[in-house]
Parts: structure tokens; C-alpha cells; sequence
């Protein structure tokens, strides 16, 4: 017998949709909603997702990749390919034209493959990333912010000047402090919570516009 947990998941409209779709998660819905927002896909050839299983989001980002190659087009900053790649823990079934790393996002060695994979020359990273929650949502939220301190860490030395971030927080008593360090970086911030977010959940994702500086 499924569990009503599961059950009302399978009800749900954005799971509905994605299978309809050929998405993987439903989670291609939150992605969509921020680009159709704040546009973070604009002239994004080199993008890194980070915590990209089941791989919604990397469907995502190759889908726009591939039109961005021909809308921008032009005497402007352009490429003649995309480069994209999805970085997780879990496995990650292959997509065509996707570099699949399988590792922890903290290791020395997935920041030496992603620094040479793009030559540090990254438009955007997309951080879907979540720890595993456990239902305390003091030690999630604590747990989240740390994963997101390494993940801001990580993107201080590899994103482009001028590039675009977008990164997974959970809300509590230590969201101001990591926004606030999250700002330093960014000539504009937003928080946003896209269709698709839980009614009850403590989920935002911070938005990153003009990184300041390359450490
Ligand atoms: C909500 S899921 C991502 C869903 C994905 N955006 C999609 O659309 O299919 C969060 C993922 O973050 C991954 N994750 C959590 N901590 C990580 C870490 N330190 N390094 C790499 N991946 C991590 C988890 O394994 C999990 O698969």
C-alpha cells in the first residue's frame, strides 16, 4: 500500500506536469518560474548545476543553452557551444552534451574537474542542492545554511566576474547572516520563492545578479 505521503505526491499538479512533460522532477517548474522572472538564463553558455539529481534542472538549462546559442548570436559576448555540467552525491542518469560529475560538492578534487572543465570561465551556477532533511527544522535549517556557506564558498572562486547565482536556502534564525555574506558578492540580491514551493516549507532561493569580483 503507497503511503499518503507518496500517494498526495503523486496527486500533486507539478508532478502531473513534469511526467506529462519528459521532466525528471518537478522541480523544472521552480527553475522555469525563475527564469521567466529574472531572466537568469540571459546568455548563459557555461552553466554548472550543483545537486542535480534526478537531473530536472540540467533539462532545463540544456534546453535554454541550446536556444541561447542562436538568439545570441550577435557581435556581443557569445559561443559557438554550450558547456553544462550536474554535480551530485546520488546518481545521475546520463543526458546528451552534459558533463555528469558523481561527488560531494565540498571535495578538493570536483573543484580541480570543474575549474578545468570550464577554464573558470562560468556564466552561471544553479544550486538546487538540499541537504537530507530529518524533520528538526532548527537542525536542517543549520545543516542547509552549511551546505550553502560551502556552495558560496566554491562559487566565490570559480563564477565570472558579472556572472549570475542562484542557490537553495531554507529560512530561520541564520538566514540574515548568510544573506548578508551572500550580498557581499552580488551587486543585486534577490530571495524568491517560485510556483512549485511547498505551502509549508521554509525553502527560498537567493538570486545572485553582477558577482563583484574573482578571489
Ligand atoms: C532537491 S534535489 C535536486 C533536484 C534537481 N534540481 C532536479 O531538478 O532534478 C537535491 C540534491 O542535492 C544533492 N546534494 C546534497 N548535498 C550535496 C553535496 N554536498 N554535493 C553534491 N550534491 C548534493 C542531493 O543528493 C540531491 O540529489
Amino acid at each position: 500500500m503507497p503511503s499518503n505521503k507518496s500517494f498526495k505526491h503523486k496527486q500533486d499538479p507539478h508532478y502531473l506536469k513534469a511526467k506529462k512533460e519528459g521532466y525528471r522532477a518537478r522541480s523544472a517548474y521552480k527553475l522555469l518560474d525563475i527564469q521567466h522572472r529574472y531572466n537568469i538564463f540571459k546568455r548563459a553558455f557555461y552553466i554548472l548545476d550543483i545537486g542535480s539529481a534526478p537531473g530536472s534542472w540540467l533539462q532545463v538549462a540544456k534546453e535554454i543553452a541550446e536556444k541561447n546559442l542562436v538568439i545570441y548570436n550577435d557581435k556581443y559576448y557569445h559561443r559557438d557551444d554550450y558547456k553544462i555540467m550536474g554535480i551530485d552525491i546520488k546518481h545521475i542518469t546520463p543526458i546528451n552534451n552534459i558533463k555528469i560529475l558523481k561527488g560531494n560538492i565540498i571535495e578538493k578534487e570536483i573543484e580541480e574537474q570543474i575549474s578545468s572543465y570550464f577554464n573558470d570561465k562560468l556564466d552561471l551556477i544553479i544550486s538546487d542542492a538540499s541537504i537530507n532533511k530529518k524533520g528538526d527544522k532548527f537542525s536542517d535549517h543549520i545543516n542547509q545554511i552549511r551546505l550553502c556557506n560551502d556552495i558560496l564558498d566554491l562559487t566565490r572562486k570559480i563564477l565570472k566576474k558579472k556572472g549570475i547565482f542562484v542557490l537553495k536556502c531554507f529560512q530561520g534564525s541564520d538566514f540574515k547572516i548568510f544573506y548578508d555574506d551572500f550580498s557581499k558578492d552580488f551587486s543585486i540580491v534577490k530571495s524568491y520563492k517560485p510556483i512549485g514551493t511547498k505551502k509549508k516549507s521554509n525553502e527560498i532561493y537567493l538570486i545572485g545578479f553582477k558577482k563583484k569580483f574573482k578571489i
